[in-house]
């Protein structure tokens, strides 16, 4: 695999996002990191446009690092995307079950193979969902979201948090 789709929620990037795109700047040529949807049925936090704006910033210091949003079934996003196929990051066991199932299923429908990197432990305890709530409550995320969009996400959270 040369050029692969980190797909997510990024709703917002978070430190174990990081994670996983700095090793696979590293194992791959190219990294698409792209934000899905359902354009019908809107969910989460922050506007698309948002979560994308502060993923560019947040990967602004890699030259092969794409960001993109797709709406749909990731397999077509693969597609779309012009990939060869998909990483997407394991926190511990908890994660495993979902993810052998979506892998399996855009296996057997889509042809598109799956590459797990693990997290690193020191941020495999962080995820999107308790950002925000964390943010919800009025507490401190700066330690688990990346420096070079820090700022804005606090401002983001702060702004989408009603
Ligand atoms: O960051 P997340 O929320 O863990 O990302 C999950 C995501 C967006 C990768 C997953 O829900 C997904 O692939 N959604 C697209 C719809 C799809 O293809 N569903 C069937 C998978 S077999």
């Amino acid at each position: 695999m040369r050029r692969v789709l980190y797909p997510g929620s990024f709703d917002p990037v978070t430190l174990g996002h990081m994670d996983i795109i700095a090793r696979a700047s590293r194992a791959f040529e190219q990294v698409v990191v792209g934000v899905l949807h359902n354009p019908n049925k809107p969910s989460g936090m922050l506007p698309v446009e948002e979560r994308l704006s502060l993923l560019r910033l947040a990967v602004r210091a890699y030259d092969h690092i794409e960001v993109a949003s797709f709406s749909g079934l990731l397999m077509d996003a693969v597609r779309a995307a012009g990939a060869d196929g998909v990483v997407r990051g394991l926190r511990g066991v908890e994660d495993v079950p979902d993810e052998l199932q979506m892998a399996r299923l855009n296996r057997q429908l889509g042809g598109v193979e799956t590459v797990f990197l693990a997290a690193s432990p020191g941020i495999a305890h962080i995820s999107s969902a308790r950002v925000r709530e964390i943010a919800r409550f009025g507490g401190a995320v700066d330690a688990l979201v990346p420096e070079a969009a820090r700022d804005q996400i606090v401002q983001a959270l702060r702004r989408y948090r009603e």
